[in-house]
């Protein structure tokens, strides 16, 4: 079994070939799409830790399937996070300006190209598993129940709701528990949660397995939610690459503000035990993700 950050580098090396974020011979008319190509390429390659790709990998790996055939979802994974995250700095969103320590694809690019950066990455996404799918007609059936779990996890009861209930509650000052919990399952929590779940599916796995890695996505999403915001106050810039003390200037709705810092800590210790009990089924082959949780809890970045 592979760490993070061999995990990392062969999702980098993988991210680096695909033909649809590369797009040839159309390079005829001005800069088209080579703009296009060099503003998605700029967000992706500017190295984030790859958490949900190498998830998926791994799982893969804990239920014996094939690593190689599972390699583009992954990839598809990382590009849909990272439009998500083009998207989540825009102006009109929570208007950030640092991300993966450089300036936001915006600040670069223009907010218009920004837009389109995030939209190609959702269609490379989708490109990218639909072409691994018909490369792959003897496991057809797999690679479409896997997109399904991608596309709702990043979808309209998915992340983008999550997305959408966070903004509500900042603009009409919402600070409502239920609604904090809803958003964070909704706009973190579920791009781990169905990776995890089209790993299984990639790997014609029982439903008690894709029970337990939807239990441990959950929490592991849920928890990395409240790390990530208590580091909007107590992280540094040069570890965590974003400008931090956005979340309270904003009048944002997180653990934070909801539970307070000692709140939040303990929030984060029982999510670190639910996580790990929902691996309990997989005994020690599930080591990888019961070091992955544990290694978030106090994280730095
Ligand atoms: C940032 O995700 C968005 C949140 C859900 C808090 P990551 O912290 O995984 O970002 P990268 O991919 O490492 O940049
Ligand atoms: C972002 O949550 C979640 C998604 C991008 C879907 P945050 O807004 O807290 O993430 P950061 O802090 O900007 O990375
Ligand atoms: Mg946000
Ligand atoms: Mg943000
Ligand atoms: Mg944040």
């Amino acid at each position: 079994m592979n760490d993070l950050k061999a995990y990392a580098e062969i999702v980098n090396r993988r991210l680096a070939e695909i033909p649809a974020v590369i797009p040839e011979g159309a390079y005829e008319i001005g800069e088209m799409p080579w703009l296009l190509s060099r503003s998605m390429r700029y967000s992706l390659e500017a190295g984030g830790k790859r958490l949900r790709p190498a998830m998926l990998l791994a799982a893969v790996e804990l239920l014996g399937g094939d690593v190689d055939a599972a390699l583009d979802f992954a990839c598809a994974v990382e590009m849909i996070h990272t439009y998500s995250l083009i998207h989540d700095d825009l102006p009109g969103m929570d208007d950030d300006t640092l991300r993966r320590g450089r300036p936001t694809n915006h600040v670069v690019f223009g907010v218009g190209q920004a837009i389109l950066a995030g939209d190609g990455l959702l269609n490379c996404a989708f490109e990218t598993m639909l072409a691994a799918a018909l490369r792959h007609p003897e496991r057809a059936h797999k690679s479409l129940q896997a997109i399904h779990e991608i596309a709702t996890g990043a979808g309209v009861t998915g992340m983008i709701a999550g997305q959408v209930m966070d903004l509500y509650c900042e603009a009409n000052r919402v600070a409502d528990t239920r609604a904090l919990e809803y958003i964070q399952r909704n706009k973190t929590a579920c791009m781990f949660i169905y990776p995890l779940r089209a790993a299984a599916r990639l790997c014609g796995a029982d439903e008690d397995a894709l029970d337990a890695l939807t239990r441990y996505g959950d929490a592991f999403g849920r928890l990395f939610q409240a790390t990530d915001d208590l580091l909007d106050v107590t992280g540094d810039t040069a570890d965590v690459g974003k400008t931090l003390g956005k979340d309270a200037e904003s009048g944002k709705l997180t653990c934070v503000s909801a539970y307070g810092l000692e709140g939040t800590q303990r929030l984060v210790e029982r999510l670190h035990q639910e996580a790990l009990d929902a691996l309990s089924i997989f005994g020690d082959r599930a080591a990888f993700f019961a070091d992955l949780v544990d290694s978030m809890v106090g994280r730095k970045r």
